[in-house]
């Protein structure tokens, strides 16, 4: 496992933002904004998103108050440096906005999140990027208030201090992470996510079921060296807030995740769907992921030409959501042995009922490959365009994501990512 810490750690921290909850939430959101003292709302989303009308009716609402607001849909779905700049600069051209209205998947939270930051903040965006592939300042000034309206039930991002987003001319996915990134209040309407398409929901689902059984299965906060008060980060590792969220997250895929992909307009596991999300997100949140997000990112990022159903087909892609279930279930296969109890425990969550392999090693990988057939995830990395020959670049690519292999509950060196990408090449 990991050397045992000469003085443990002892403390842990939860943040979240404000949050409003529930079927007809987004109506108010002119009136929230009241309680900011703004007169100007930049309300930004994606060109898939505005098609719904979504946005369009919360960006009507909000001028109904009498407070200004305009509309900026041209976020790049899984953003980039490239995107993310021209956002910005819309931004700043047309600003100064007083407050924003992220309304869209983490594609466009996120995208919010880095708009706000250089909107209140000097420099560009690299400056801000984790380093090494940014320079990793921090904010000094405040943000404006942001206000995050998932439309899809996966992320999170309404509740995270992050962004993630793609640096093209390294060919990496990075992120800026600090606690003034986190949305001031979280609007999680329900109704908003039911014209998810079902690819969509399928992988976003995922990322949900990810998030919770990353961060319950996550290295425990009192396995790290103490930290300083200045060296604390948002996230600590498994901890008792952490993991009640992601219990019962879990529970709630459990009763609704099928459904929600085969029966879109099904509002009440639409909304079971939307609470797991926002649970999950606020247990990772706080928690941390780690070797199935890890794999995700050179997953993502190496794409070659695959294209799935539901989402734009301008460019390749393995959604986020996707790229990270593809290793999951070899990843928990590896960490089991660290804490037998909580991946048989997230199995019987996940999948309640008597039937049990022999080896309980078994027992997740084989709940999550079950469901992953269930809903359309593609069978291993393989199904996304990868072969034998790929595996060593894409452990290059993950062991450049240390932060987040920091969190696993077991060491993962070259060879055991090695081995977990090659065994997920065709999952069943
Ligand atoms: N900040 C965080 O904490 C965090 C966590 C996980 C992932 N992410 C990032 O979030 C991004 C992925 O976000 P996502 O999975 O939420 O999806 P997304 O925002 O990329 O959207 C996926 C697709 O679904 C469409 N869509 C979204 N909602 C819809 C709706 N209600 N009706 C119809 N179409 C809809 C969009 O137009 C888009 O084509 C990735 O860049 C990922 O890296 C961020
Ligand atoms: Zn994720």
């Amino acid at each position: 496992m990991f050397e045992s810490p000469a003085n443990p750690e002892t403390v842990f921290t939860y943040g979240a933002p404000q949050l409003k909850f529930g079927s007809g939430s987004s109506d108010e959101i002119g009136h929230d904004l009241g309680a900011f003292d703004v007169r100007r709302v930049l309300v930004i989303t994606d060109p898939g998103i505005a098609a719904t009308g979504h946005p369009q009716r919360i960006l009507e609402q909000i001028a109904g108050t009498g407070i200004e607001a305009r509309l900026f849909d041209a976020v790049h779905v899984e953003p980039t440096d490239v995107s993310i700049a021209e956002a910005v600069d819309f931004a700043r051209d047309s600003g100064p906005w007083d407050a924003f209205v992220a309304v869209g998947g983490g594609s466009a939270i996120d995208t919010a999140k880095a708009v706000n930051l250089l909107c209140s903040n000097p420099g560009e965006l690299l400056d801000y990027v984790n380093a090494p592939v940014g320079k990793g300042r921090n904010p000094e000034k405040q943000l404006s208030p942001l206000v995050a309206v998932p439309t899809t039930t996966g992320t999170g991002s309404e509740s995270t201090t992050v962004c993630v987003l793609d640096v093209l001319e390294q060919h990496v996915k990075s992120g800026i992470s600090h606690p003034r990134l986190r949305p001031t209040l979280a609007v999680v309407d329900p109704r908003l996510t039911i014209t998810q398409p079902a690819g969509v929901t399928a992988a976003c689902g995922m990322d949900i079921l990810c998030h919770a059984l990353e961060s319950w299965t996550a290295r425990p906060y009192t396995s790290y060296e103490r930290k300083t008060a200045d060296q604390r980060v948002p996230y600590c590792g498994a901890n008792p807030i952490g993991d009640m969220w992601s219990e019962k997250a879990m529970s709630l895929l459990a009763g609704s995740f099928r459904t929600a992909v085969h029966h879109g307009d099904d509002e009440a596991a639409r909304e079971q769907m939307a609470l797991a999300a926002t649970f999950a997100g606020m247990g990772f949140g706080n928690a941390g992921v780690h070797i199935p997000h890890a794999n995700a990112y050179p997953i993502a990022g190496r794409v070659k030409d695959f294209r799935p159903a539901g989402y734009p087909d301008a460019e390749p892609m393995v959604p986020h959501g996707m790229a990270v279930s593809l290793t999951a279930p070899e990843a928990f296969r590896f960490t089991f042995e660290a804490s037998p109890e909580r991946h048989v425990r997230a199995a019987e969550l996940l999948a309640p009922g008597p039937e049990r392999p022999s080896d309980a090693g078994d027992l997740l990988p084989r709940v999550l490959t079950d469901l992953m057939r269930d809903i359309g995830i593609p069978n291993g990395i393989g199904a996304v365009g990868y072969d034998e020959g790929d595996v060593d670049a894409l452990v290059e690519g993950t062991v450049k994501q240390q932060r987040l292999l920091a969190t696993a509950p077991r060491e993962a060196g070259e060879e055991d990512l090695a081995g977990i990408l090659r065994r997920s090449l065709e999952l069943w």
